[in-house]
């Protein structure tokens, strides 16, 4: 933890951000001679996301999975160039995955993701270290590619779509608890937000096709899943149009509504929400349906308008004080919060840093994800603006965001002592094989003695006794639904 803090602020335990820096590895399976993948992902969900797609597509080239690197044929790595130092970790385990190859010639390393969208053929051809580079939109093309390695040839594939979205690949949940899972509905964006360096990796935005999403959606609660979260870097712009009939066309409330429909004892979830395009039609179709969770991840970056203009935002503090206000309007002051802040962006000041704690403290956010800035070659603030706000700044000033966040969290948390919460059981809590944990609807952990058997995937009323900042405590009272 005190790594992460050093670059990332994180009072959560949603694991609902794009960005958690969270490293999952895929499970051992049977072999049956077979050759083996095994398969890191780093970075956001959409990332993790990608990587059940990607086990899908060599599933179906005959590999197996395992939780082994060293028992592997072929090692992907899922990366991330978010921050520096997300590609730094990913260098390191190159340099790890490298010793192992120099010991086994015939094992196959491999980067996938953004990173090796970012730097294309320089980690194979310049640095050496890997075997094959395949981008976000070249996953299909991976059996081939690594029949080039096979034949002795470079291979590279960082083609960059405007139309894949995987739409027919049915995903093979890694790691999953078999109660909740992630469907991406959009890939690509197409905002410019000036110190981000997603629309360079990831491509221009793309929509699904909506009955792809809810047949997955179908599909998963048929096999006992009870949540989904729909994902993109910015949901709110979904849209699709069926070309035959313009009057069907969906935008992210009806989508929303689709999935919803599926079964009231689905929960709906999604992530990330744009301040600029999240509708009053959104958060009324949240209002009006139960299962729609009553969470909303609007990312800031900053409190202070000059400093989102030059981040290229396209709101400002005001506008985004309007969004908030009509959250709490219409979905009322039970709605969880949660956000991204940056620190330290170019030329801010002292006095437009403590406009982001003003708007932390007017939000009440219940969590948050916090950043120092980390310049990314290629994005417009590198070649525009000047990274001058020094390293001790920035990070003092995330650090001064860290606790006034810590005091909101428990606040926030506080305000759900004595109040019965509708929990989904997502299993035993980390602490004690004795408790179980899920989440109620806005977002927040709940933990609670298992006094009755209960089960994963099961809805069970909690009353709330106690909680930190991070989670609240209570007792079952019977089981719902
Ligand atoms: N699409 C999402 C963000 C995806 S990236 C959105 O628009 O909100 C996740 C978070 O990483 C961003 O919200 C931002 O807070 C942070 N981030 C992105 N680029 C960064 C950079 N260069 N330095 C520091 N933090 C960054
Ligand atoms: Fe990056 Fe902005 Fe797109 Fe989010 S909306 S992925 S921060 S460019
Ligand atoms: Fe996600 Fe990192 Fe790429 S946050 S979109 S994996 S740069």
């Amino acid at each position: 933890m005190d790594n992460l803090i050093e670059d990332i602020g994180i009072i959560d335990n949603s694991k609902k951000n794009l960005d958690t820096g969270e490293i999952r590895v895929s499970k051992n399976e049977k072999t049956e001679g077979k050759r083996k993948l095994y398969i890191e992902s780093y970075g956001c969900q959409m990332n993790f996301a990608d990587s059940e797609i990607v086990t899908s597509i060599m599933k179906d080239n005959d590999f197996t999975t395992t939780s082994e690197f060293k028992d592997a044929d072929v090692i992907l790595l899922n990366t991330c160039s978010i921050r520096e130092k997300a590609e730094q970790t990913i260098r390191k385990r190159l340099t790890d995955f490298n010793k192992i190859k120099a010991r086994n010639p015939n094992k196959i390393v491999g980067v996938l993701g953004c990173m090796a969208e970012r730097l294309k053929t320089q980690l194979l051809e310049e640095e050496k270290i890997v075997d094959l580079v395949a981008g976000p939109d070249a996953y299909r093309d991976l059996p081939s590619l690594i029949n080039q390695v096979d034949d002795g040839e470079k291979a590279v594939n960082t083609f960059l779509s405007r139309e894949e979205t995987y739409a027919d690949i049915s995903p093979v949940r890694l790691n999953s608890n078999g109660v909740t899972a992630f469907i991406s509905i959009t890939r690509g964006c197409n905002n410019m937000c000036s110190f981000c360096v997603v629309p360079f990796t990831r491509g221009r935005e793309r929509s699904r096709d909506p009955h792809s999403i809810v047949a997955e959606a179908k599909d998963l609660f048929i096999k006992g899943y009870r949540e989904v979260t729909l994902l993109g870097q910015n949901v709110d712009s979904y849209s699709w149009e069926d070309e035959s009939n313009i009057s069907s066309s969906v935008n992210f409330a009806k989508l929303l509504i689709l999935v919803a429909n599926i079964n009231p004892e689905l929960r709906v979830r999604f992530s990330t929400s744009h301040p600029k395009d999240i509708t009053n039609e959104v958060l009324y179709a949240i209002k009006e349906h139960k299962n729609i969770c009553n969470a909303i991840h609007l990312p800031a970056q900053s409190g202070n308008s000059r400093i989102l203009e030059l981040m290229n935002r396209t709101y400002d503090r005001e506008w985004y004080i309007e969004r908030i206000d009509s959250i709490r309007k219409i979905l009322g002051e039970e709605c969880g919060l949660s956000s991204d802040m940056i620190t330290g962006f170019c030329s801010e000041t002292e006095t437009e840093h403590k406009d982001t704690l003003s708007l932390m403290e007017y939000v009440q956010y219940d969590y948050l994800y916090m950043f120092y800035y980390s310049e990314r070659p290629g994005t417009l603030a590198a070649k525009k603006l000047e990274d001058d706000v020094s390293l001790t700044i920035k990070k003092r000033r995330l650090s001064e965001l860290i606790s006034k966040q810590q005091e909101l969290s428990l606040k926030r948390n506080q305000l759900n002592i004595g109040k019965i919460h509708k929990v989904l059981v997502e299993g035993h809590s980390k602490k004690s094989v004795k408790d179980m944990q899920g989440r109620n609807s806005a977002n927040k952990v709940v933990v609670f003695a298992n006094n009755n058997n209960f089960k994963k995937g099961q809805y069970v009323d909690v009353l709330v006794n106690a909680c930190t900042p991070a989670t609240l405590i209570g007792e079952a009272i019977n089981k719902s639904i």
